[in-house]
């Protein structure tokens, strides 16, 4: 009887309430869910959009369902509503998706939804558009823990934390160079959240200064002891909390350039010193030249006349 109640091609545990449909090449959502699934596990179908309403016409019946999985199913758009008729839904992962666009509204009606997977799945447009999914309808009040592992992510692609009650914000694995100011002041006002930064490209010049600092002086980042340099080559691999205050000071960093620009300076001073010295000695030192020239011109011609003798033949039989 639960077997024929079973979309076609998926496997129902009664008991745990899980219906599992993996690499059926299904390309539209199965539409007869049995409604005491409270877990679906969609994975390695061909689904390449999530309309609106997706889960809410389901035969009529309404789903209870808790947890949605929706990983490796080529989903690329998300439209608005897609997943009204799903209040109860606690954890979605959406992870491994090539996303390219996300509706404003795509995250609507979600009220208890605490955890989200958006694990290598947003394509540019799509990571341009999340922090306007994410807050525009302000139904994630609840949003605990928000994963964003392998999106290629350059900044926190989120403008406010305090839109939901994030305890748990993982960036591990993008192409974060550094954080910025605001961002850091944004994470000093929510101790709560607890971030996640590791295999990140840090760049380790003077402008990681406001970062470096925070990673020293909060708790907040919980594999702070794993975050490398990339760059620059000097720095490459070493632990961002091995780098010295200096490192990252930017005064120091001008100190430097200044310090070598000073140098510079004197030493074209003492450049210019020497030449005036010759210039207002210039007689003295034609006098001295000219000594000179003559003092070899003397010695030239005493060293000419000896040759001179030395080879006179009739000189060299006087003395055999
Ligand atoms: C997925 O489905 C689309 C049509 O909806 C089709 O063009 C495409 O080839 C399918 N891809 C795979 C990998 O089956
Ligand atoms: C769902 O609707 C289909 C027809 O669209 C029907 O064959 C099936 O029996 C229905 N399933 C349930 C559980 O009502
Ligand atoms: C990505 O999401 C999955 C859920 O599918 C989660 O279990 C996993 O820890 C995440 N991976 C990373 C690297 O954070
Ligand atoms: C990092 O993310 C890329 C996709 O951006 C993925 O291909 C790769 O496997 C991930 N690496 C790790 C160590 O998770
Ligand atoms: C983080 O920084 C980015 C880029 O500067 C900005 O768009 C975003 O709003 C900031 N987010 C927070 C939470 O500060
Ligand atoms: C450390 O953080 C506190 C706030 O938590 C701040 O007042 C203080 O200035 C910070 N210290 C440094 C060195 O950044």
């Amino acid at each position: 009887r639960c077997a024929r109640q079973c979309p076609l091609s998926c496997i129902c545990v009664r008991d745990s309430g899980t219906v599992t449909c993996r690499d059926a090449e299904h390309t539209e959502l199965p539409g007869d869910i049995p409604v005491w699934a409270t877990t679906l596990i969609l994975r390695g179908n061909n689904i390449s959009t999530l309309p609106g309403g997706a889960f809410s016409t389901n035969n009529g019946t309404e789903l209870e369902l808790t947890t949605l999985s929706l990983s490796h199913n080529g989903i690329m758009v998300i439209e608005a509503d897609a997943f009204t008729g799903l209040p109860r839904l606690n954890l979605l992962d959406l992870s491994h998706n090539p996303l390219v666009y996300i509706s404003d509204r795509a995250f609507h009606g979600l009220r208890e939804l605490r955890s989200l997977y958006l694990n290598d799945s947003l394509l540019a447009p799509a990571v341009a558009q999340l922090s306007n999914a994410l807050q525009g309808t302000e139904t994630l009040r609840n949003l605990h823990r928000l994963e964003l592992s392998g999106n290629r992510l350059k900044t926190i692609p989120i403008s406010r934390l305090d839109a939901f009650n994030l305890h748990t914000l993982v960036l591990t694995n993008n192409s974060i160079e550094n954080i910025g100011k605001d961002n850091i002041s944004s994470l000093y006002h929510h101790k709560r959240v607890r971030i996640y930064l590791s295999l990140n490209p840090f760049r380790c010049n003077c402008e990681l200064e406001s970062f470096y600092l925070w990673l020293k002086n909060s708790s907040q980042c919980v594999d702070a002891a794993r975050l490398l340099c990339a760059e620059p080559d000097a720095k490459k691999g070493i632990p961002l909390e091995r780098l010295r205050g200096e490192d990252v000071d930017c005064l120091n960093e001008n100190l430097e350039a200044v310090s070598y620009v000073f140098l510079g300076i004197v030493m074209a001073l003492i450049g210019i010193v020497f030449l005036m010295v010759l210039y207002l000695n210039r007689r003295g030192i034609k006098r001295w030249l000219n000594n000179i020239r003559d003092a070899c011109r003397d010695q030239m011609e005493v060293y000419h006349y000896r040759y001179e003798q030395d080879s006179d033949p009739r000189l060299a039989n006087v003395a055999v």
